[in-house]
C-alpha cells in the first residue's frame, strides 16, 4: 500500500492524525516520529503542559526524576525530538523511547521493555483540554516516563519487568485445557498490570522524611501530582504485594489508594519477589476485576511466548 504524504504541520493531535490513523490503518505499530507533522498549537500545548508542571516537579517528584529531566536536557519550549532524547539516555541506562502508532499489544509491550525500549506515543493532546486525558501522549510519555530511565535502578526493574512475558507465557505452557490456560494467563496478566500501575504509573516513594512522587502517571498530571501527596482523600499505605496484585484501580479519576515504596531497590526486590509468586503459582487466580487484556490478544500473546521459546 502507498502511503500518502501529509503537509507539514498538518498536526499530530491526540484522535486526530492522519499519519497516525494511516500507520494504525496498515497494522503498523512501531512508526517513525514525523516531528514535521507537529502544528504550532501542538508545540504551544507542550510549552503550555510544562511551565505549568515545572513548579509542581520541583515540589512533588523524587529527586532521580528531577536530575532526569536535567540529564535530557529537554527543551520547555519544543516538543522533544526521540533522537535527542536517546542521544542522552543511551550513555546512561541504555534505555531508548521508540515510537508507536498506539496500542501495543501486551507481549510486545513487555518484549520492548525487555530489549530496553520504551513504547512512546508521539501524538500530543488537545490544547483545549490540557488535563484529562485517557490514553498516553507525548507529555505522558517523555516527560512523565522517560526522566526516570535515566536511573540504571529503574531501568533495571523496568527491564526486568519485561523478562516476565516470556516466563508467563512458558508458566501456563503447559495447561492442556486451552480456556483453563487462557484463564490463568489472564489472572497473570491482571496482576503484573495492577503492579505496573501502582508502581510504574502512581507509586510514591519515601525521600528522606518526606513521600515523593516517582510513578509516570502523577509525574504528568498538573492536578494529580499535588492532591497524590497533599489530598487527605488519598490512602496512602506502605507497599504490600499481595495488596497490589488483588487491588483493582480505575483510570478516569484521581486515584483514592496509592503504594508507597522505600527506595528504588526496594522497588527492584518486588518485582523479584512478584517473579516467584509467578513462578510459584500464586499470580493464577488473583482477586477478579477488569481484564487486563481480551482473548486476542492474550491469544497473540501465547503464540509469541511460544515462538520465543
Ligand atoms: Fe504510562
Amino acid at each position: 500500500m502507498t502511503a500518502t504524504t501529509f503537509p507539514p504541520g498538518v498536526g499530530l493531535t491526540t484522535n486526530a492524525a492522519p499519519f497516525i490513523e494511516q500507520a494504525r490503518s496498515h497494522g503498523d505499530v512501531f512508526i517513525r516520529q514525523p516531528y514535521e507533522l507537529y502544528s504550532p498549537d501542538n508545540q504551544d500545548t507542550w510549552r503550555r503542559l510544562y511551565a505549568r508542571i515545572r513548579p509542581r516537579w520541583e515540589r512533588y517528584a523524587n529527586a532521580k526524576f528531577l536530575q532526569g529531566v536535567q540529564d535530557l536536557a529537554l527543551d520547555p519550549s519544543a516538543i522533544p525530538k526521540l533522537e535527542d532524547v536517546n542521544h542522552f539516555l543511551a550513555p546512561l541506562s541504555g534505555f531508548a523511547a521508540r515510537a508507536v502508532s498506539g496500542y501495543v499489544p501486551a507481549y510486545v509491550f513487555f518484549d520492548c521493555l525487555r530489549q530496553r525500549a520504551f513504547p512512546t506515543t508521539v501524538t500530543i493532546r488537545d490544547g483545549q483540554h490540557l488535563d484529562y486525558l485517557p490514553e498516553p501522549d507525548i507529555f505522558h510519555d517523555i516527560a512523565g516516563h522517560v526522566p526516570m530511565h535515566t536511573d540504571k535502578a529503574f531501568a533495571d526493574v523496568l527491564v526486568r519487568f519485561g523478562e516476565f512475558a516470556r516466563e508467563a507465557a512458558a508458566h501456563v505452557r503447559g495447561i492442556p485445557d486451552e480456556p483453563e490456560r487462557l484463564a490463568r494467563l489472564e489472572s497473570i496478566l491482571r496482576a503484573m498490570a495492577r503492579f505496573f500501575w501502582f508502581t510504574i504509573e502512581f507509586g510514591l516513594m519515601r525521600q528522606g522524611g518526606e513521600v515523593k512522587v516517582y510513578g509516570s502517571g502523577l509525574l504528568s498530571s498538573f492536578g494529580e501530582i499535588e492532591h497524590a501527596v497533599t489530598s487527605p482523600l488519598v490512602q496512602r499505605y506502605p507497599v504490600r504485594l499481595e495488596w497490589v496484585v488483588n487491588q483493582g484501580f480505575e483510570i478516569d479519576h484521581y486515584q483514592p489508594l496509592l503504594f508507597v515504596v522505600d527506595s528504588f531497590d526496594h522497588l527492584f526486590t518486588l518485582v523479584n519477589d512478584l517473579h516467584d509468586w509467578l513462578k510459584a503459582g500464586r499470580l493464577d487466580n488473583v482477586a477478579p476485576g477488569e481484564p487486563a487484556v481480551n482473548e486476542t490478544d492474550l491469544k497473540s500473546f501465547l503464540a509469541a511466548g511460544a515462538a520465543a521459546a
